[in-house]
């Protein structure tokens, strides 16, 4: 039951651990571990209904674990209400309220604590002039851009000087040009103010951009938990490969193995891989797209391309692939002779060779 076993004292600023949710008999998330250090931004990165969000509601208190506990600075807070934790959530929607001001909407965290009216004005404002809002404080937020009514929303949640800052996909309302100015403001507050936060997206750019570690979660699991570019550059699981980033992508057995590399057999020859599985194992092979290059390589295959695709910064080859595999070269700038039908060679090393077993 939540909150029976007392937690351990860790040596983590916040330390969720064994947690177990289900709903109406569907479990949901089971035995959940997850810990971060004081001042760190880390990210809940997955995809829809894999559970960022319940487990966020946990951290915050707005939602009660089956199992497991959560500590935040040495306290196990697990059977503390919401509002006794000092937990600021920013909700995908923001859910500020329109018919009040600017000024009143960051002042109502600190009235239901219990600050007096009169001692609201200095923190609102100074809240307000972080997030540059300063000069809107009197506007009611039905009259604000959504951009605009974000900024109230982080000003709202930081004006208590939470311990810990969740954000449940705080942009998604935006279009793309705003969430990334958002973005680069967002992180540079949280630095300048040491603010420990965790950050729900299931974009996969927005959470390399902002976070200094990204939990990949699936299915109510934490398939990996490390910073950005061990992720992209050495994920640990076919799930983790292709929900960052792109990868050439190639399903096949292996047929011999040496020690230090092994041989794959897939639908387009041979390829070597670093790593000793076993001969007759099924696994996947892949590789960055800007790893390839056309032309031949210490690993080489040879494709027909469905389509070379001018981007402007780069352009990118797509070859006919069989089900499942998925065949990518990408070329910085602009690169024309290639269209579709032609035959190339595609070409990488096998340093750059991405190699898993094969979900079962
Ligand atoms: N109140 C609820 N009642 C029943 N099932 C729920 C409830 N809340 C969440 N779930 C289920 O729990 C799972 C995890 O949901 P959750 O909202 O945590 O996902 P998420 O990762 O935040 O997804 P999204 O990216 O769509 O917001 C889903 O299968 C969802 O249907
Ligand atoms: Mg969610």
């Amino acid at each position: 039951m939540a909150g029976m076993t007392s937690a351990a004292p860790g040596r983590h600023y916040l330390d969720v651990w064994g947690v177990a949710k289900s709903f109406r008999g569907t479990r949901v998330m089971s035995g959940m571990n997850f810990r971060m250090d004081r001042g760190e931004l880390v990210s809940l990165l997955g995809p829809s209904g894999c559970g960022k969000t319940t487990l966020l509601r946990i951290i915050a208190g707005l939602m009660e674990a089956d199992e497991g506990d959560v500590v935040l600075g040495g306290r196990n807070i697990t059977r503390l209400p919401a509002h006794r934790r000092n937990i600021s959530v920013v909700f995908q929607n923001y859910a500020l309220f329109p018919h009040l001001t600017v000024a009143e909407n960051v002042a109502f965290g600190l009235r239901a604590r219990g600050t007096a009216k009169s001692a609201c004005a200095g923190p609102v404002e100074e809240a307000l002039r972080l997030v540059r809002m300063d000069a809107f404080a009197t506007r009611p937020v039905s009259a604000l851009s959504g951009g605009q009514q974000q900024r109230v929303a982080v000003a709202r949640a930081l004006v208590v000087q939470p311990d810990l800052l969740l954000l449940d996909e705080p942009f998604s309302a935006l279009d793309r040009k705003l969430r990334e100015t958002m973005q680069v403001e967002l992180k540079a507050l949280l630095r300048d103010r040491g603010i420990t936060a965790i950050f729900v997206t299931h974009d996969q750019e927005e959470a390399m951009g902002v976070s200094d570690r990204i939990a990949v979660m699936n299915a109510g699991r934490i398939e990996q938990f490390a910073d950005p570019s061990t992720l992209y550059a050495r994920p640990a699981t076919p799930f983790v490969m292709d929900f960052v980033g792109l990868s050439m992508r190639l399903g096949g057995r292996v047929v011999e193995s040496g020690g230090q590399t092994c041989i794959v057999e897939t639908a387009h020859g041979r390829i070597s891989a670093p790593g000793g599985f076993a001969p007759g194992t099924a696994v996947q092979v892949g590789v960055r797209p800007e790893l390839v290059a056309p032309g031949t390589g210490e690993n080489t295959i040879r494709v027909e391309l469905a389509d070379a695709m001018v981007l402007g910064s780069k352009t990118v080859l797509h070859g006919a692939a069989q089900e499942g595999d998925r065949l990518i070269c990408e070329m910085p700038g602009i690169r024309t002779g290639l269209a579709r039908g032609d035959a190339v060679d595609l070409g990488w090393s096998v340093a750059d060779t991405l190699i898993h077993e094969a979900a079962a």
